[in-house]
């Protein structure tokens, strides 16, 4: 479904991402791991267009993305849930939602469907509809940017530290939160510092370190590699 391959980013002079080479298929759940500043975000950023690389190439389902405007991505299916959660301050969690769906989609009906589909996976929400989106709980703010996240009806979610700064319980429900929205046809990449919850929830993941990928595998294999488990599973 996405491929990218010998991707570099840079900011400025800096070179973040060094050929960096993954894929994600239709159906998985794929979460890159690796300490603050690998990356992580920069990658998710890379492919939601928001940075261009200076060369490699980003396909989705068979096209090159690695040129496309990001208004352009998301209409083809790919929805970024950035770090820190970003909810639009004078809104409503109504507003925010329904602000995810424009310009390609105005139709009040259709809208309709994607909130319903929301408020199941997040009925809190529908019980806050007309509340001010900054006045969200911080476990709310995360529910209400997933829910924005798949208003845009996305094949392939990027979901970027989606349980950072959450307590034990609620990162809980994300994780199965994220299981959910997979199983439901939603294909999913995760940047998690949470690395073990996140191969608890994975099918495969990717290690980065210093903008390169340096080791890839079954999420189990991971979860069970020494060096992964010392590096980032706390021994
Ligand atoms: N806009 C920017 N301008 C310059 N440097 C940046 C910019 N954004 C990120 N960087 C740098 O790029 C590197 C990678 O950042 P990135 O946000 O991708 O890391 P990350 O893996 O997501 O880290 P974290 O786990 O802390 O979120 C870092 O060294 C960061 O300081
Ligand atoms: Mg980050």
């Amino acid at each position: 479904m996405l491929k990218l391959e010998k991707i570099n980013t840079y900011y400025k002079h800096v070179q973040v991402l060094k050929d960096v080479t993954f894929q994600v298929n239709a159906g998985e759940i794929v979460t890159l791991i690796g300490a603050n500043g690998a990356g992580k975000s920069t990658i998710l950023k890379t492919v939601s267009g928001l940075i261009r690389p200076k060369s490699g190439s980003i396909k989705y389902l068979g096209n090159d993305i690695q040129n496309m405007a990001p208004e352009k991505i998301v209409a083809q299916g790919i929805s970024h849930v950035p770090e820190g959660r970003r909810i639009f301050p004078g809104l409503t969690v109504f507003g925010n939602l329904e602000v995810a769906t424009t310009p390609w989609r105005r139709h009040r009906e259709s809208i309709q469907k994607d909130l319903e589909k929301v408020f199941r996976l997040f009925p809190r929400l529908q019980e806050r509809i007309d509340q001010e989106g900054w006045s969200l709980s911080g476990g709310e703010q995360q529910m209400l940017a997933v829910g924005r996240g798949l208003m845009s009806r996305p094949k392939l979610l990027l979901l970027d530290e989606p349980s950072l700064g959450l307590a034990p319980r609620l990162v809980q429900s994300v994780f199965e939160t994220i299981k959910q929205i997979n199983q439901q046809g939603t294909t999913i990449l995760l940047v998690e510092q949470n690395a073990y919850a996140a191969l608890q929830v994975a099918d495969r993941g990717y290690v980065l370190v210093n903008g390169h990928i340096v080791l890839s595998g079954l999420a189990g294999d991971l979860a069970a590699d020494k060096k992964v488990k010392e590096a980032y599973l706390g021994g």
